[in-house]
């Protein structure tokens, strides 16, 4: 496989894209006390009669303060365990925080469904796309593919995301190892019960630490839109890696897998069928793919769900290792404050001993750019897309992509709304957005050769509060079509 080479300009993009989302990641404990800050503020400003009354909250405040540094040294050791794809030292020009410029014109908030305050229904971050795929060294078939890799043992036991040493490369420049004394620790206290001033100092230290990554002029205080972001990815963790997402997960991913266990009846080990998975988020429904017998990959280019994903697979050692504290960044429609402090473990299974098929990998990449590629033409048994195809800037063309890379009798199955992330783009770049009604949609999918074996519509929510006073729902369309090419009207004009 040949390397990779970046010229200098990409690189420096790569870079500077990388450092704002760790960046983003880093600040996440500083943003949070701000908003601590701003509510204790507001307290203040009561009247003494009002203040009594409501003795609690200043209680509230430490206990949010505890669960605030629980989530950071999460986050903390996660960085720690990230190994960038660049020499994050070398100086690059262009350490804005200006999003058109730094995300290469691509810096898409997605968070424009936020369906609470400081809540966002969807998470993703655009790259320039050519440049996140390309691979180092990558012994994937395809040479713009970079997969997330890690060398195991036991095949059958250990999750095996072949070529991630080549996309992740050197560590960050002279980080040390994290203290992991406020999380991933079984004896944690509970919120209740926290010594908030311990919890600080050792979330300061684990800033400290990780800041020298980082070069000195890299400002900390990253723009909102980062910082919802992260938060983002705190409820995506719910989704994927929680028991408290199961039911989230029965309603989107058990119906994939149920079409897929009954579509490919005779699984068989020596030749296992394989099945893709677009914008896989952190990789949970990619990983129950494999554990049924596929050969699966996961793709993915969002930098936040790729550090985050690859930090449960590769580097959680069991079950429940991690605690955070997803649902304290909103005041809003809590029950109780127990409510909105309780602590959620993750990951739920342990992903190296949940009896992944070998060939399971995390591709990392935009869609498009990837897999419009010659090499993987008629190359997948099924292509599976959850919450994915309303991401396009123009739909059509996921979907005749999708229809390229299946093989001819081979499936795509899809389930989720028509939320098109693009329609609301107010940005500078006047993003292209193609917003089609399902029936326009099916009208494609059978252009490109694509007949409809089962369709109906599923409720379900997206990294949804389950105990909050409101839920947002979608009636998602779910659908199996099977590719018969010689129904295709592509290029038959
Ligand atoms: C709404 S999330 C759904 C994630 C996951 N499938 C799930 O159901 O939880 C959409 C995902 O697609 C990713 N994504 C968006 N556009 C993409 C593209 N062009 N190529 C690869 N991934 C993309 C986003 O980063 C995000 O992780």
């Amino acid at each position: 496989m040949a390397e990779r080479r970046y010229t200098e300009q990409e690189e420096a993009l790569e870079i500077s894209s990388l450092r704002r989302i760790i960046s983003a990641y880093m600040n996440y404990h500083d943003a949070a006390e701000r908003d601590v800050k701003r509510y204790e503020r507001s307290f203040k400003m009561l009247p003494p009669a009002h203040k009594e009354l409501l003795f609690n909250l200043g209680l509230k405040y430490q206990r949010l303060r505890w669960c605030i540094s629980m989530n950071a040294s999460f986050i903390m050791n996660m960085l720690e365990a990230f190994e960038p794809p660049f020499d994050m030292s070398q100086d690059v020009d262009g350490d804005d925080h200006d999003c058109g410029e730094n995300m290469h014109g691509h810096c898409h908030a997605d968070c424009g469904h936020s369906v609470e305050r400081g809540d966002c229904s969807r998470s993703s971050i655009c790259m320039n796309n050519s440049e996140l795929h390309e691979p180092d060294d990558c012994p994937s078939k395809d040479d713009k593919t970079r997969e997330l890799s890690r060398e195991s043992d036991n095949k059958d036991e250990a999750v095996d995301m072949e070529g991630c040493s080549q996309l992740l490369g050197d560590k960050l420049g002279s980080c040390h190892s994290v203290d992991k004394s406020c999380n991933g620790d079984k004896t944690v206290d509970a919120a209740d019960n926290c010594q908030d001033t311990d919890c600080i100092a050792c979330s300061a230290d684990e800033n400290a630490t990780l800041q020298q990554c980082l070069p000195p002029s890299l400002p900390l205080n990253v723009p909102p839109v980062d910082v919802d972001k992260v938060r983002c990815i705190i409820r995506n963790i719910v989704r994927d890696w929680a028991q408290e997402g199961q039911k989230e997960r029965d309603e989107c991913y058990k119906p994939i897998l149920d079409e897929l266990n009954r579509l490919f009846p005779n699984r068989s080990k020596q030749r296992p069928p394989s099945c893709l998975v677009p914008g896989a988020g952190l990789g949970r429904l990619a990983l129950e793919i494999s554990t049924l017998g596929f050969i699966s990959q996961g793709n993915e280019f969002s930098y936040y769900m790729m550090i985050c994903s690859s930090f449960i697979l590769n580097d959680t050692q069991e079950a429940n290792e991690w605690t955070i504290y997803p649902w304290i960044h909103s005041n809003c429609n809590s029950l109780s404050d127990n409510d909105q402090l309780r602590p959620v473990s993750f990951p739920d299974i342990h992903p190296s001993s949940s009896g992944i098929t070998e060939g399971f990998s995390m591709c990392a990449g935009d869609f498009v750019e990837v897999y419009n590629e010659e090499s993987h033409e008629s190359s997948w048994d099924a292509v599976v897309t959850c919450f994915f195809l309303d991401t396009a800037h123009n739909i059509v063309e996921y979907i005749e992509i999708i229809s390229k890379v299946l093989k001819d009798g081979g499936v795509w199955i899809n389930l989720g709304p028509l939320l098109y992330h693009f329609a609301d783009s107010y940005g500078p770049d006047d993003d292209m957005s193609i917003e089609l009604s399902l029936e326009d949609v099916k009208r494609v999918a059978y252009h490109y050769g694509f007949v409809m074996e089962v369709e109906r519509m599923i409720d379900t929510t997206y990294t949804g509060n389950m105990k909050s006073m409101m839920q947002n729902w979608y009636r998602a369309a779910f659908w199996t079509m099977r590719k018969n090419a010689s129904q295709s009207k592509a290029g038959k004009h």
